[in-house]
């Protein structure tokens, strides 16, 4: 199929539920970093798929895992009848996450069902029926996961009543619009919300993203998490953190919180774990995942071939050293995104860790007014371009840098070139905003 005719099929055929569309590419393959789209056009891929290609696209000893597995064993339910794969997997998991307290795993296929499980085991466990979590925060479109979220693209549906949502600590943007002592702010808000809503003797968990992603690449302030951990430690209250999109070595530790010093309850886990196979995980103690027996099952949960893609993604993570250097590019595309912010003033901010990156774009750094249209706009022309990069932000105004932990220092400095560029002609005026009809992104 020509991308025309691909293109058609998909809106005729495929539900509009399921689209998040910056620009018109349509995808043949894709190699290391590298997306071929069905016109033999290649782009450098800022995106790996929604942070999910973490290393990187098209690996033979993946393929061959996967390969070898399915023909030694194709399937066998884990609910049922146990394989190995599924165990090796949760050894590795119970041993990189830290927590020096017995641990258990549970798998699923998305961040979304791994999140429905801390929605419905907190409560039970703990006989404590509130949760809280934040403003800004994705945890996922299923009930409960979506009802934990406090994102924008959730903000549709009805939820379980009994999550409250509190603000999320936004340096550039302080929910009070001072952004002094944010945390010490969070924790006076929190306080209140025990003090009236949510009586912290009725609340089982709170969940918590350790950088808010899809809430625009929001890095709280230092403290923070020490503070909320230690509030709910007083309270007897769980914290869970989502590591779904930020862990597996994207911000240059294995999870994000470990920047932090703090210690989960429960770790959220989903995307790259599978190098692109469906698979996710909730690792933590394990009074919370034996909460319900027979609880919380998929038929399909902790599969051979996902299990075995991920034991293999975990052995490539470590053997190719993609940790560090997530550190070592994220730093260089820091730096490199800094200075294009010297250049061009609709750049309001740009923050991140490791290979988690956001760009803010505003109309004017004193207004700071989010400017989605103009972000939309570089979306689409970097595809033109030759670069893929998607936005996020709760109001659709922040370009996000998630590539491949495997990306060269070439490969930054491209992509970098491709951005400045990108800038450039859209300052000039060069672009019609006419393109952006169809390709709204988040809405
Ligand atoms: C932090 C976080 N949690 C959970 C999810 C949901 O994962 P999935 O789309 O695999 O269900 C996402 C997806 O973007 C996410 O970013």
């Amino acid at each position: 199929m020509n991308q025309e005719e691909l293109l058609q099929k998909d809106k005729e055929l495929i539900s509009e539920g399921l689209k998040l569309r910056f620009h018109p590419i349509t995808v043949k393959e894709a190699k290391g970093c590298y997306i071929t789209d069905t016109n033999d056009q290649r782009y450098l891929d800022l995106t790996a798929g929604w942070a999910v290609a973490n290393v990187g696209y098209g690996r033979e000893s993946i393929a061959k895992v996967i390969h070898d597995q399915y023909v030694k064993l194709s399937f066998t339910t884990q609910l049922s009848a146990p394989s190995e794969t599924m165990i090796q997997l949760a050894d590795k998991l119970v041993e990189i996450v830290p927590g020096n307290f017995e641990k258990k795993v549970w798998f699923g296929h998305s961040g979304s069902d791994a999140n429905d499980l801390i929605s419905k085991f907190l409560p039970v466990s703990t006989g404590r029926n509130k949760m809280i979590s934040f403003i800004g925060s994705y945890h996922g479109q299923t009930m409960g996961a979506s009802s934990l979220s406090g994102h924008s693209a959730q903000a549709k549906f009805e939820g379980k009543g009994n999550v409250v949502k509190i603000p999320y600590p936004n340096v550039y943007r302080p929910f009070s619009g001072i952004s002094d002592n944010l945390t010490e702010q969070t924790m006076h808000f929190l306080e209140e919300v025990f003090a009236t809503i949510c009586p912290a003797e009725d609340t089982a968990g709170v969940i918590i993203e350790a950088i808010q992603s899809d809430g625009g690449i929001v890095l709280p302030p230092e403290q923070f998490l020490k503070e909320l951990r230690e509030i709910c430690d007083r309270h007897g209250i769980y914290l869970i953190v989502d590591e779904v999109k930020v862990g597996m070595g994207r911000t240059g530790k294995w999870f994000s919180f470990e920047h932090t010093g703090i210690i989960p309850d429960a770790v959220v886990l989903g995307k790259s774990l599978g190098a692109g196979l469906p698979i996710s995980a909730v690792v933590g103690r394990k009074e919370i995942l034996d909460t319900v027996a027979a609880g919380h099952m998929f038929t399909t949960s902790g599969n051979p071939i996902s299990t075995s893609a991920a034991i293999e993604n975990i052995r490539i993570i470590k053997e190719e050293n993609l940790i560090e250097n997530a550190d070592k590019q994220g730093n260089l595309f820091l730096t490199g995104l800094h200075k294009l912010k010297e250049k061009y003033e609709c750049i309001g901010d740009v923050r991140g860790k490791g290979l988690s990156i956001g760009v803010e774009i505003v109309t004017d750094r004193d207004s700071k007014k989010p400017d989605a249209i103009k972000t939309a706009a570089l979306c689409y022309h970097c595809y033109e371009i030759g670069l893929l990069i998607y936005n996020v932000g709760i109001y659709g105004n922040v370009l996000e840098i998630t590539p491949p932990l495997s990306i060269t220092t070439d490969e930054v400095n491209e992509a970098l070139s491709f951005l400045d560029q990108a800038f450039q002609d859209i300052e000039n005026g060069n672009f019609q905003l006419e393109k952006l009809k169809e390709y709204a992104g988040w809405g």
